[in-house]
């Protein structure tokens, strides 16, 4: 199998000055694509900026001999972040959304400051960015966009609310622009990793970190940018040397309305372990397939066929 190459493309990897970004950076100048190393050089609090953290990655990758420049604007200003690539490079192919900070708080205790922030910085960064490079990427009739997720955002995590709430944010943007690009050739996917980073230190603990290293996460990144992966819309979760692809999955639920009759809450209360009940369960993956089921119970109750409701017995497959 040959080596994945990126000769001749051109990629803004946001955030590239170090953790996730720089390996994601690194990989790319090596496998001879043209890098923007986007960094605004914040502290994890995202206060502050230094020129360094970019400048650093962009030094590292011309020692190994490739080409990259840096930025330092902040991603809120992607129009800015695009112009460097452009200018430099003239063309963008590819962009990882990845610049990110941390503002933990309990939510009794966040700020709207401290949710402002966030929400900033990561899902108005990586709509900002990805706003900039679409109209190109559209009239080229290609691209390749990541955006960062975080098992925070998917599961929830003690203390973070603002982040999760960015997090998933991501993850709708991307649901909706996978299908918008589809048609252009531009495959827009997400990442929910784990890795020891300076915004992660003290948070997992150190003999964890060690097996959670940025390297075991850039090997996906880089392939899903790659021109032969075909992935889009995937949302995939990595840690440690493990890659998995997440779907959602419903339960099959209950109809609970009848023709004539006037459903209640007592109705939902009644059949709640039918509704609940994960013994049966079906995946819906596009919004069409969701507006189906809706059209299918609709037909079962105007053919009053349903044996479900208030009055009348669980349905066998659905009974406990
Ligand atoms: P890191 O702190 O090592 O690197 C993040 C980089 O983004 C820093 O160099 C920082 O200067 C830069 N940055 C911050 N705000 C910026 C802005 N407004 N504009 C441009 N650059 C900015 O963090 P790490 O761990 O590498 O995180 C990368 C991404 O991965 C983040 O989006 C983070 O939320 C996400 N993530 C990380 C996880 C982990 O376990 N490390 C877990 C889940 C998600």
């Amino acid at each position: 199998m040959g080596s994945l190459r990126f000769d001749g493309k051109v990629v803004i990897v946001t955030g590239g000055g170090q953790g996730l970004g720089r390996e994601y950076a690194l990989e790319f100048g090596k496998r001879g694509a043209f890098v923007v190393v986007n960094d605004l050089g914040s502290t994890p609090g995202g206060v502050g900026k230094t020129t360094k953290a970019a400048d650093n990655v962009v030094e590292e990758i011309r020692n190994l001999g490739g080409k990259a420049v840096a930025n330092y604007d902040s991603v809120e200003f992607g129009e800015k972040v695009v112009k460097t690539a452009l200018e430099n490079f003239g063309r963008i192919d590819i962009l990882i959304n990845n610049a990110g900070i941390l503002r933990d708080r309990t939510f009794k205790r966040m700020s709207e400051e401290e949710w402002d922030l966030i929400q900033k910085v990561h899902l108005k960064g990586a709509f900002s960015v990805t706003k900039a490079v679409w109209s190109t990427m559209q009239q080229q009739k290609y691209g390749r966009i990541i955006m960062t997720s975080s098992p925070a955002g998917i599961y929830g995590n003690f203390g973070q609310t603002n982040y999760s709430a960015a997090k998933m944010g991501l993850v709708g943007l991307a649901n909706t622009l996978a299908l918008e690009g589809k048609k252009y050739g531009i495959q827009v996917n997400t990442i929910a990793p784990t890795a020891m980073t300076r915004l992660t230190k003290g948070i997992i603990p150190e003999a964890a970190g060690k097996e959670m290293k940025p390297e075991y996460v850039m090997p996906l990144v880089v392939y899903l940018c790659h021109d032969s992966c075909k992935e889009n819309g995937g949302v995939f979760e990595l840690a440690g040397g493990h890659i998995c692809k997440l779907r959602w999955q419903r339960t099959k639920g209950a109809v609970l309305r009848e023709l004539g009759k006037r459903m209640t809450p007592e109705d939902v209360k009644e059949n709640w372990d039918a509704v609940v009940d994960w013994k049966e369960t079906e995946v819906v993956q596009t919004i069409g397939e969701s507006t189906m089921k809706v059209g299918e119970a609709v037909a079962r109750i105007n053919a009053g066929d349903n044996d479900l409701g208030s009055n009348h017995p669980i349905q066998p497959a659905l009974a406990k």
